[in-house]
């Protein structure tokens, strides 16, 4: 079966993205996935800032990485970009680390005016981490999550119909390409 890494960029551990990588995590375990998560803020956070390649935290964050089949990238957007403190971890990852993974992109903003974050500023640091395969990807805002009192979220009908769509197609993606590598190989 695949196996994702869920990589959230949001300083919170409380965020409304955990509305959408919820989601996305539950669609990939009814489908029989592995998934694990990397929040990037619990990385020690002298090592991202001081850019230590070769802390062990930062060495294990990217084995799992290589190990996996697909990525799923996730971040709030601040200031009409994704966060900083995700960009601490890309910049650790070797130039090919996301070379023959699948990656969907799932991004929550307080307004839709950047919803083009995803293109504009996502999209170019994956290609220069040699990433070639990125699904249809999701922008929510944050009326559409909303925080539940007893815990947990809960996503308006539009968000999910989106999410399902993407969860989907990545998946499919993921095995095409899984199965595309095997019958190379053979
Ligand atoms: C420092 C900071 C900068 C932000 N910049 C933007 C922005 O440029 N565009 C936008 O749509 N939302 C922006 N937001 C709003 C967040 O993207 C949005 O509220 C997100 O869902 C975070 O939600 P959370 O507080 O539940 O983690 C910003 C929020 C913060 C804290």
């Amino acid at each position: 079966m695949p196996n994702v890494v869920i990589v959230s960029g949001s300083p919170s551990s409380i965020s409304r993205l955990n509305g959408l990588t919820g989601y996305a995590e539950e669609k990939l375990r009814e489908l029989g996935w592995e998934i694990s998560h990397l929040h990037v803020a619990s990385l020690p956070a002298e090592d991202l800032v001081l850019a230590r390649w070769d802390s062990p935290a930062i060495i294990e964050a990217n084995k799992r990485i290589e190990a996996a089949d697909a990525i799923i990238i996730a971040s709030p957007v601040y200031k009409a970009s994704f966060t900083g403190v995700l960009k601490t971890y890309l910049d650790l990852l070797p130039q090919n680390g996301l070379e023959g993974k699948v990656v969907l992109p799932l991004f929550i903003g307080g307004t839709i005016a950047h919803l083009l974050t995803i293109d504009y500023a996502l999209k170019p640091v994956l290609s220069a981490l040699y990433a070639k395969h990125i699904t249809a990807g999701v922008y929510a805002v944050d009326s559409q999550v909303k925080k539940l009192d007893a815990g947990g979220y809960e996503l308006d009908e539009d968000l999910v119909k989106r999410l399902e769509r993407a969860v989907l197609g990545f998946a499919e993606a993921t095995e095409l390409f899984r199965n595309s590598k095997t019958s190379i190989g053979s």
